[in-house]
Order: C-alpha cells, then sequence, then structure tokens
C-alpha cells in the first residue's frame, strides 16, 4: 500500500514534470508554425484577383466564440458535430474587439501582458486587463461549399492573408496545422481534408502568443483574422512561386529581366511536359520540363532584354506588365527597372541623389482597426502623393499587398519593414537581440516580409524591424534578406552594423545637420522624425534647409501618417478614441493620435505644411525680379509642369502667387493640381499709422474702462463684451508644449504682470489700444503669447480676415498659409483636435472681422497679429479630454496677439520649439490695434 502512494505520486510527479516541459506551441519561440506552406509571393495582382479563376473568397460572417481565456475556450468546437449555430456572428476581416468582443488595448512600448518570455499568461498587475482576460481565444468557424470540379485533380490551399496574433486550423475535424507571425500570410494544404458539399473550416485564434514579443509595437493591440481569408482551388501543378527582376546595365540602355519560376508538383504522378509561359512585352518566353516527380519542386529561369527601359521611380513609376502561364494556370503582375545603391555617402536611385521625403504609417482604420479596405488604401496613398509624399515605411510591419501595387503604379518609394520590436525589453536591447532561442523566430519575419513582397518595384528598402533587439539575431535577419534579395537596401535601425544606411532619430535640424557632417560611411537618414502629434510639424522647413544642403542625407520619414483613434459611440456621442478609453489598462494615452491626418483621412493642417515644403519645385525671387525654379526632383523636369502665375492685390498690398500644376490627369489628382506653389509680395501692406495717443478716457459714449481692461461696451444699446477685454499672455498647451513641461516653465503667465494699456478713443464706435508690455526682472521665463483677450456674445460666428490661411498657422508653421482675404464660420476657424489644445491660430493677420448678421467686430492691425478664435474659454480647452466634452457655445474667446509661441516640431517628449519662435519674457515689446464696430 504504502509503496502504491508513493508511485502514484512518481507518476504524478512525472505526468507534470512532462506537462510543463511541453509548452504552449503559442508559448514556444520554437514552434512558429505546424504545417504552415512556405512564404511565397503575392502571385497575383491584388488588383487583379478578381480574374483569377483559382481564388475563392471565404470573406463574410462566420460563427464566433469569444472566451477570456484558453482554460474557458471550447476545446471541441472544430468537431464537425459541435453545434455552432447559437454563436455570435463575426465578420471576417476584422478584429473582434472592435466588433463587441474583449477591450482593444493602446501601449507603446510595454507587453499589455506580464512580460516573462516566452510565456504570456504569467500573473500581471491586477489593475490590467490581462489579470482577469489571461490571454483572450477567439473560435471561428466558417462553413465552405466545395463541388466536385474543385475535387477533381486540384491542390486546395487555404490563404490567411494575416491573424493575430496565433492560431490553429482545422477542416472537418482534421488538425491542419498552427501559425503565428500575424502580418504575414499563413497558408495550409488542405487538399486531403475537404470532401464535395459543406466543409467545417475552425479557426481558434490566441490573443497573445510568444510572437507577441516580437510584436510590441506602438499601436491599437488588437486581434482576430483581419486581413482576407481564400481557399485557392489549384491545380496539382501549379506555379509555387517567382521572383521576376529587371536589372539595368552601367549606361540604363538595357535591362536584364530574369523571371525565376518555382513550379511543383502536388500530385501522386509524375507530371511530364510542363511548359510555363511568360509574357512581356510583345515577347512570348518559354520552357518545357520534361518530367517533374510527385512531391517536387523545380525551377526554371527565363530572361529577356529590355532596350532603353524606361526606369521605374517614385516620379515615373514606368512598369512593363507581365504574365505567367502554366496550363489552365495564368497569373498578371508588373516589373520595374531600377536600380538603388549607396555611392560611398551618397544615396543613390537609377544613378541620382534622390530624397526621401517620408511618411511612416500605420495600418489603421478607425472602425475596423487592423483591416483596412481598398479604399482606404486609394485614399492614403493618393493624399501621400497629393502631399508631395514620395517615400513611405511601413511601420511597422508589412501591410496588405494591395498597398505596394498602388505604390508601384502611382509611384512611392518604399520601406518595407518586417514585423519585430520587442520594444517591451527596451530599445536596441540585447536579451532578444542575442538570445539564440529566438533567432529562427527573427529569421522568420525577415523570409516572410522578403518573399511576399519581392516582386514589388517599390521596394528600395527592406527594414529588419523596429524598436528591437541589437546583435546576432539582427546579423541573421539581414543575412536572410540579402539571401533572398539584392534589389533593395537592408536597414536596421537598432543595429547599426546591420544598415546599409546610418540612421538616427527625431533630431533637431541643427543636430541633423552635424551628425550627418559626423557619419561619413554611408548616406544617412532619419526613419522618423517631425512627431507629428497634436498640433505640431513646426520648424519643418528648417529640416529641409539641412536635407537639401548635405546630399549625405537620403532623407526623412515623419512620424506618422494617421491618426489612430478608433470611431467610438457612447450615448448618441460618436467620437475618436484613443488609449484608456476602452477602460484599457495599461494604456498610453492619446500617444497613438501622431497623424498628419485624422482617422477620417480628413487631412489637419499641418499635412498642408508638409505639401509645401516638400514640394518638388521651390521658387525662390531675386533681386531684377526674376523667379528661379530649384528643381527637387530627379527624372522630372520642370517644363513638364504648367507653370502659372497670378497677382492679387488686397487693400494696396499686392501679391505674386505662383505655382506647377499638373499638365495632364494622374490617378492621384487631377489635370491642374498645383504640385508647389509659392507666394511674393510685391507692394507690401500698408499698416495704419499710430493714432497720436490721447490719455485714457473713462466712460466714453458706453465704454467702460477699468486698470488695463475694457469691462463693458455698449453698442446701440447691447452689451458687446462677454468679458472684458484683457492683457492675457497665456495659451493652453499644445502636446508638444505639454511634453516640454511647458505648463510648469511658463505658467507665471497666467498672471499677467509689468503691462500698461492706453485706450485711445477714435469714435463712438472705434477705439485704438496700445499694449505695452515692460519686464521688471530680467529672469522671465518665455511668454506663452503677447496680447490680449475678449470674449463676445454667443453668435458672432461669421468670420472673414486679410492674413495668413486658410488654414491654421503659427509663427513655424506657416510656409504654406498664403496671405489672402479668408471667409468661414468660426467653427472652420477652430481645429479640432482630437486630444483638445490650443488651436486655431492665424498669423499675420492685416484685418480681422468678426460678428453676426446684426454686428460687426473690426480688428485692424497696426502691425501683423496674430490671431486665435473659439467658441469655448480656455479653462474649458484645458479639462477636457475629447472634443464633446468642451463646454461651447456661451461666448465667442476671441485672442488677439501680437506674437505667439510656435507649436514645435521635434517630437513629444521634451523637444522645445526652436529658440526663435519663441517670445523672450525679458524683452519690451508694444503692438497696437484698432477695433470698429460695424
Ligand atoms: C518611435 C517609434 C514609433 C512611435 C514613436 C512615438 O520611436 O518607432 O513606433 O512609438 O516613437 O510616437
Ligand atoms: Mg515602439
Amino acid at each position: 500500500m504504502h509503496n502504491r502512494i508513493i508511485f502514484t505520486f512518481y507518476i504524478l510527479h512525472f505526468t507534470l514534470a512532462l506537462a510543463s516541459a511541453q509548452p504552449h506551441d503559442w508559448e514556444n519561440p520554437a514552434v512558429l508554425g505546424i504545417n504552415k506552406l512556405p512564404y511565397h509571393a503575392t502571385l497575383q495582382l491584388p488588383s487583379k484577383e478578381k480574374d483569377c479563376k483559382e481564388i475563392l473568397s471565404l470573406n463574410g460572417t462566420w460563427k464566433f466564440y469569444w472566451s477570456k481565456d484558453p482554460e474557458s475556450r471550447p476545446a471541441d468546437f472544430y468537431k464537425d458535430d459541435f453545434d455552432v449555430t447559437h454563436w455570435d456572428d463575426i465578420t471576417v476581416p476584422g478584429n473582434w474587439q472592435l466588433q463587441g468582443f474583449g477591450k482593444p488595448i493602446y501601449v507603446n512600448m510595454q507587453y499589455p501582458f506580464r512580460r516573462d518570455r516566452p510565456k504570456v499568461t504569467s500573473e500581471p498587475n491586477k489593475e490590467w486587463y490581462a489579470y482577469d482576460h489571461r490571454n483572450p481565444v477567439g473560435s471561428y468557424v466558417t462553413f465552405v461549399d466545395v463541388t466536385k470540379e474543385m475535387l477533381l485533380g486540384k491542390n486546395l490551399i487555404l490563404h490567411f492573408g494575416g491573424v493575430h496574433s496565433a492560431m490553429y486550423v482545422w477542416m472537418n475535424g482534421h488538425k491542419v496545422g498552427y501559425s503565428q507571425n500575424s502580418m504575414s500570410p499563413a497558408e495550409f494544404d488542405v487538399t486531403e481534408y475537404v470532401r464535395e458539399g459543406r466543409n467545417k473550416l475552425a479557426v481558434e485564434v490566441y490573443r497573445w502568443s510568444d510572437g507577441s514579443y516580437l510584436e510590441c509595437q506602438d499601436m491599437w493591440r488588437l486581434s482576430g483574422i483581419f486581413r482576407p481569408v481564400q481557399l485557392w482551388v489549384r491545380p496539382l501543378v501549379h506555379i509555387a512561386d517567382y521572383k521576376v527582376e529587371a536589372i539595368p546595365n552601367a549606361d540604363y540602355t538595357s535591362a536584364q529581366v530574369t523571371a525565376d519560376i518555382a513550379i511543383c508538383n502536388m500530385g501522386k504522378k509524375k507530371a511530364r511536359k510542363v511548359k510555363t509561359l511568360f509574357h512581356i512585352e510583345n515577347s512570348t518566353l518559354s520552357s518545357q520540363i520534361s518530367t517533374l516527380n510527385p512531391k517536387d519542386t523545380t525551377h526554371i529561369r527565363l530572361t529577356y532584354l529590355i532596350h532603353n527601359p524606361k526606369l521605374w521611380s517614385a516620379e515615373k513609376p514606368n512598369l512593363y506588365p507581365f504574365s505567367i502561364e502554366l496550363g489552365e494556370e495564368h497569373f498578371d503582375y508588373h516589373v520595374g527597372v531600377k536600380r538603388v545603391e549607396c555611392v560611398g555617402e551618397v544615396f543613390k536611385i537609377n544613378g541620382k541623389n534622390v530624397k526621401l521625403r517620408g511618411v511612416n504609417r500605420h495600418d489603421h482604420h478607425p472602425v475596423t482597426g487592423r483591416y483596412v479596405d481598398y479604399d482606404t488604401y486609394e485614399q492614403d496613398i493618393k493624399l501621400m502623393k497629393q502631399a508631395n509624399i514620395n517615400f513611405l515605411r511601413t511601420s511597422h510591419y508589412p501591410d496588405d499587398p494591395y498597398l505596394y501595387e498602388l505604390c508601384d503604379r502611382w509611384g512611392i518609394y518604399v520601406m518595407d519593414e518586417a514585423n519585430q520590436e520587442s520594444h517591451g525589453y527596451g530599445y536596441a536591447n540585447r536579451v532578444m537581440g542575442e538570445d539564440p532561442d529566438w533567432r529562427e523566430a527573427h529569421v522568420d519575419r525577415a523570409v516572410s516580409l522578403v518573399q511576399r513582397d519581392k516582386n514589388h518595384p517599390c521596394i528600395i528598402f527592406w527594414s529588419l524591424g523596429n524598436e528591437g533587439g541589437v546583435g546576432p539575431n539582427m546579423k541573421a535577419m539581414r543575412d536572410a534578406v540579402v539571401a533572398l534579395d539584392t534589389i533593395a537596401l537592408p536597414f536596421c535601425d537598432t543595429d547599426r552594423s546591420q544598415s546599409d544606411i546610418y540612421d538616427d532619430g527625431y533630431l533637431t535640424p541643427d543636430r541633423l545637420a552635424s551628425e550627418a557632417r559626423r557619419i561619413s560611411d554611408r548616406p544617412f537618414m532619419m526613419r522618423e522624425y517631425a512627431h507629428a502629434m497634436g498640433n505640431s510639424v513646426g520648424n519643418f522647413q528648417e529640416y529641409w534647409d539641412v536635407i537639401y544642403a548635405d546630399s549625405s542625407i537620403c532623407g526623412a520619414a515623419i512620424w506618422d501618417w494617421v491618426d489612430q483613434g478608433l470611431l467610438k459611440k457612447a450615448n448618441g456621442i460618436e467620437y475618436f478614441a484613443y488609449g484608456g478609453d476602452f477602460g484599457d489598462q495599461p494604456n498610453d494615452g492619446a500617444f497613438c493620435i501622431n497623424g498628419l491626418i485624422g482617422p477620417d483621412r480628413v487631412p489637419h493642417p499641418h499635412y498642408y505644411e508638409v505639401q509645401h515644403v516638400y514640394q518638388p519645385l521651390q521658387f525662390v525671387r531675386e533681386a531684377n525680379g526674376f523667379v528661379r525654379i530649384i528643381n527637387r526632383d530627379s527624372f522630372t523636369d520642370p517644363s513638364e509642369y504648367d507653370i502659372t502665375y497670378d497677382t492679387i492685390t488686397i487693400d494696396g498690398e499686392c501679391l505674386l502667387n505662383v505655382s506647377a500644376c499638373l499638365k495632364a490627369d494622374k490617378p492621384w489628382a487631377k489635370k491642374g493640381f498645383a504640385v508647389a506653389s509659392e507666394q511674393f509680395v510685391l507692394t507690401p501692406y500698408a499698416f495704419p499709422a499710430l493714432t497720436p495717443q490721447r490719455s485714457s478716457l473713462n466712460d466714453f459714449n458706453g465704454i467702460t474702462i477699468v486698470g488695463n481692461s475694457i469691462t463693458s461696451w455698449i453698442v446701440d444699446g447691447h452689451e458687446m463684451l462677454a468679458a472684458p477685454l484683457e492683457p492675457y499672455f497665456w495659451k493652453p498647451e499644445n502636446d508638444n508644449q505639454h511634453a516640454a513641461n511647458f505648463a510648469q516653465r511658463t505658467g507665471v503667465w497666467r498672471e499677467v504682470a509689468d503691462v500698461s494699456v492706453n485706450y485711445t478713443i477714435i469714435n463712438d464706435h472705434a477705439v485704438q489700444v496700445d499694449m505695452e508690455y515692460h519686464p521688471s526682472g530680467t529672469e522671465k521665463p518665455v511668454i506663452p503669447k503677447v496680447g490680449m483677450r475678449m470674449r463676445l456674445p454667443a453668435d458672432f460666428t461669421d468670420i472673414e480676415y486679410f492674413g495668413r490661411g486658410p488654414w491654421e498657422n503659427y509663427p513655424d508653421r506657416k510656409r504654406s498659409a498664403f496671405l489672402g482675404q479668408y471667409k468661414m464660420s468660426l467653427s472652420e476657424y477652430e481645429t479640432e483636435y482630437i486630444h483638445p489644445q490650443d488651436n486655431s491660430c492665424r498669423t499675420d493677420v492685416r484685418w480681422f472681422r468678426i460678428g453676426s448678421d446684426r454686428q460687426m467686430l473690426y480688428i485692424k492691425g497696426l502691425q501683423p497679429l496674430c490671431i486665435r478664435a473659439w467658441d469655448y474659454g480656455e479653462e474649458d480647452l484645458e479639462k477636457a479630454k475629447h472634443p464633446h466634452e468642451i463646454k461651447r457655445g456661451q461666448f465667442v474667446n476671441l485672442n488677439i496677439d501680437m506674437n505667439v509661441h510656435g507649436v514645435g516640431g521635434v517630437d513629444t517628449w521634451g523637444a522645445r520649439t526652436l529658440p526663435q519662435y519663441t517670445i523672450d519674457g525679458n524683452k519690451p515689446y508694444h503692438y497696437a490695434f484698432i477695433m470698429e464696430w460695424k
């Protein structure tokens, strides 16, 4: 008896030990996939998928069951007799958190689960979502109808475009396989499991897996089957993969096309006389394999010479369409002729020192999350082209193949990035960069990247990832990349020894200049700069003055393209949510709102500044009156545009507007679209002269002056002031300023000091205001703004002004906003930032009119003014976390300033507005304006 107990104990102990020695596939970095087919190229251009008879889409409504952890999942759901009729519906592709299951979590650098690699289910902080949801599982079921023809001599392949983060797949109760590496396709051969009629496809998706340790990107952490699912009904003998490249000769007079085509035989019999055709230009090349053994793959190579090739570049995206045919199989694709190289410290495309005017982009949609539909891709690439962006980094993972097709066709250089970020272990960490147990997991992400996208002419860099490790695992990634492709160059941000380009991020313009001078062994770039969070992108031209002046700087990419807000509906209100808005813990708040455009793809004011600074032509007015054109492009002559000019005169100020417009329609803009423009002042504005000052008058025709303020102004029997006209030096922070401790540094200016205002009555309806500031000390911090404010009746919502516009502009972000006479409503004048902050400034204002049908207030500067107008107060803005929380409509708040602190444009973690765009608190100022009621 005693012995038996001991024996049982031993067995138990042994089984336990076995269990712990057998980790889950999804907590085991050695298991990256089971029965996954090798990665291969996108065989058919996405836009032409509909012409491909082999592809059956499985997208649509599937059955779905969400479990908060693996223990509570319906483990048997894949079985044929498991009934799912009562389950919920879910749309595939999509993220389950956006369809009512579990919470989206927005975090930047940390893992949203307890960091304990390779495990993702260790006990985290009790406040975290992951504490009670130790690894949610989504169980998906759909039914696939299969006809007899689909089974006759066919090979059936299941294709998943992207599944986050790990999945098991069953067909009709048979286990098919397992996959992780969420942003790359996963394919499985299901031929032997499929039957005629209805087939049950079951997919079990884990929110987190060991793969998540390499997917710690700064974004919403979402899950599910988020890219298309397809069943490919392929001939038994078919094209497994192909790589088609076109290499120009030294003087670009010819290009050698090589098509390397992999053909496999998935049948049980030998295949004979397998003939492959390759059509390009008007030629057809062919190759015949006499026999191909069952389960064998062979490669054929076909070559072709293009004479006088039209080169591919972002400016001239010339493509050579081709098709490959094997029996009944037919694929359409295209190739481009280009060369990318580093010549010493100069980066060149097709022999020219091209400048990369870049942006980073997350694959994000406000409603569908990580699933982005084709229309949105088109809208994005169109808006990028219109903004003169010629370079896109697919931060921080491969996007849907359609994006690359658009970049091929419309012309954008791409840095295609591997889905590799281990930021939770620190930037450039050695933990993940060196650990040999994680080497394959890294390499898998490099191989999947290049294998899928190797045929896209748009790709000029293969990025090994973002903010990951440093060490041999990076080297292994690089080795894998260069073994597969030698056209695009390998790039790495963390491990510079593995990068062909020397990269740094978020340098100030001055540091960029000095660092680029210091580095001389290779080209220099900033993979990220100009952090576009909130009201931002100041000093943008300063960057490009540096970049254009140094041939070793190949360019820079803005962080980033689109605000990652998620549309949230609560109590009848719709708004863009950010971290924390779903009760997600941990979270990084609004740090995901950094775009040039909103989640709804509406450009922010700073989008237009980028468009202007990135323009391919710059105009300079010479002393002799001529306008000189500087061409920043490499493959386009200025004569390819219609150069037009126009002079306008507003109140005596004569302005010359010059533009370069498209001569013909492009896929991304119509004929006449201005790709570049500039404004010159021919005859300057004559500001009104200072009226000889008289002493202030109290109680003149309805005006009450108390101290420095006008406290009441009655016009035609009505009180016009909802709050006094008073000196006011405070302005709420924007995100950049908040991160740079603006309120702490400059908060003393909430109370104005050392100011005197002189009011000169011109007539019963007009007053001249003169404000003087004389600092009493020498240690004053910078002044947020020098000026006055007042509050007007709430119905004063009609605005017309002569100044810079039409969009919001600040002293350090006003080059795109030309002088003009603009008319708009108050709500158009305001900018509604997703994270409420200072906004709406217009600079160089000559005059400004605001009012309603009954009354107009006319403000004339005696020098240029900066004017901000809101239907809320500073205090309302500072309290609100979202636009709909701002208390509006009680009055109109008008700030009439001599100057305002610039928005900043370096980063949102401490960098300050460049000194030339700040207001020294230790200098005296004087400004004046006239106010008149009409
Ligand atoms: C970068 C990082 C991005 C993003 C950005 C801040 O360093 O690569 O993913 O986090 O900082 O918004
Ligand atoms: Mg990061």
